[in-house]
C-alpha cells in the first residue's frame, strides 16, 4: 500500500518544509529537503513504500525548456512545436536537475527503514509531450491535433521522450529506486489507433528499455482513464503491475495481473466512514496477493490527514 501524492500540501509538515525551500522547484532540486518530504508520510502512516518527491515536468526542464510554477496558476513551460525546437533539447542524464533528483533518491534510500520500498517515477511520453506542446497548460487540444495528424515532429518528440525516460528511470534505479512507476495521467484523452501509437507503444518501449538495463526492477504502468484499454495495457506493456483509475472496475483485469488502485480520492473528502466503506469494497473485490492498494489518482489538496490514516487502518484490517 502506498498513495499517489502521499507527500504534499495536505500535510502541515510538508508545507513547513516547502516554505523553507522557497519554491516548489527549489524543493524538487534540494536533495536534503526533497528526501525529508518523501519520508514524511511514512512517519505518520503505516505504508509500505515511499514515492520519490519530484515532478513529471523535471524531464522537459532537464532537457532545457524553461519552467516556472506560478503560485496558484500551475506550471509555465517553454514549448516544442517543431523539429528545430525538438533538436535543441539536451539529454537529461547529464543535467543538473536529474543529478539532483538522483541524489534525492540515494539520500532517501539511505534514510528509509530497510523494509520500506522506494518508488521512483517519470511521466509518460504522451502526458509529458502534452505539456511541452501546450506550454504547461493542461489543455491538450494542440497535442491531440498533432497526434491525429501524425506530425513528424510530434512523433519524434514521443520517441525522444521514450529514450529520455529509459535513461532517467535507469539513473533512478542506479541511485537506489527499487521500483518505478510511469505516470500517464492524461492517457484517457486518446482512443483507438492514437491510444495504441502514443500511449501503449511508448509505455511498452520504456518498460522494455528499463528492463534491459535493470531486469529485476518492478515497473508499474499507470495509464489513467483508458478504461477498456487497461486489459490491453496489461497484455502488451510488459509491466509488473497495472495502475487503474477510480472509474475502472478492477475485477475486469485477468486474474494473473497485479493491479494497483483505485480508491476515489474524493471519498477521502467525504469522511472516514465513507472512505473505509470504499476500502472494504475494493479489498473484497480483488485477491490481496495481486493487489497494491492505492488511490485512483493523487491525494487532493484539502484532504484531512486523519482521513488518510483511517484509510490505512481500514486496509490493514482487510489484510486480516
Ligand atoms: O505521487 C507523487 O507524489 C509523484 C510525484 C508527482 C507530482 N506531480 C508531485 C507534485 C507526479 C507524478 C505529478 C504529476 C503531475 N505534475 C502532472 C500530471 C497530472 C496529474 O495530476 O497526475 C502534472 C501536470 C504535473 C505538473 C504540476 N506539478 C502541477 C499542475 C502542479 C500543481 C501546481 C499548483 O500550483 O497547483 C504541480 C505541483 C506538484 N507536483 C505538487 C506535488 C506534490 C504540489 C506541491 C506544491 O505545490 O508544493
Amino acid at each position: 500500500m502506498w498513495f499517489m501524492r502521499q507527500a504534499g500540501r495536505y500535510l502541515p509538515e510538508y508545507r513547513a518544509v516547502r516554505e523553507k525551500a522557497g519554491s516548489f522547484l527549489d524543493l524538487c532540486y534540494n536533495p536534503e529537503l526533497a528526501a525529508e518530504v518523501t519520508i514524511q508520510p511514512l512517519r505518520r502512516y503505516d505504508l509500505d513504500a515511499a514515492i520519490l518527491f519530484a515532478d513529471i515536468l523535471v524531464v522537459p526542464h532537464a532537457m532545457g525548456l524553461p519552467l516556472k510554477f506560478a503560485e496558484g496558476e500551475g506550471p509555465v513551460l517553454g514549448t516544442v512545436r517543431s523539429m528545430q525546437e525538438l533538436d535543441r533539447l539536451k539529454p537529461v542524464v547529464e543535467s543538473y536537475e536529474v543529478r539532483q533528483v538522483c541524489r534525492t533518491v540515494a539520500l532517501t534510500r539511505s534514510q528509509l527503514a530497510p523494509h520500506l520500498a522506494l518508488i521512483g517515477f517519470c511521466g509518460a511520453p504522451w502526458t509529458v509531450a502534452s505539456y511541452m506542446v501546450g506550454g504547461g497548460s493542461s489543455d491538450r487540444v494542440m497535442a491531440k491535433v498533432a497526434a491525429y495528424q501524425r506530425q513528424p515532429w510530434f512523433c519524434a518528440l514521443i520517441d525522444r521522450l521514450v529514450q529520455e525516460s529509459i535513461d532517467y528511470l535507469s539513473a533512478q534505479a542506479d541511485a537506489g529506486a527499487q521500483a518505478v512507476q510511469i505516470f500517464d495521467s492524461w492517457a484517457g484523452d486518446l482512443v483507438a489507433s492514437e491510444l495504441e501509437e502514443f500511449v501503449l507503444k511508448p509505455l511498452a518501449a520504456i518498460v522494455a528499455g528499463v528492463k534491459s538495463r535493470h531486469p529485476g526492477l518492478p515497473v508499474i504502468v499507470f495509464a489513467r482513464g483508458i478504461g477498456m484499454g487497461q486489459r490491453k495495457a496489461a497484455a502488451i506493456s510488459g509491466a509488473n503491475a497495472i495502475g487503474v483509475e477510480t472509474e475502472y472496475d478492477l475485477t475486469e483485469l485477468p486474474k494473473d495481473v497485479v493491479v494497483q488502485g483505485n480508491l476515489d480520492p474524493v471519498a477521502l473528502l467525504a469522511g472516514a466512514e465513507v472512505a473505509a466503506t470504499e476500502v472494504r469494497r475494493i479489498c473484497a473485490a480483488v485477491d490481496p496477493q495481486r493487489h497494491i492498494f492505492n488511490l485512483g489518482h493523487g491525494i487532493r489538496l484539502g484532504t484531512d490527514p486523519s482521513a488518510v490514516g483511517a484509510v490505512v487502518d481500514a486496509v490493514r484490517r482487510c489484510d486480516g
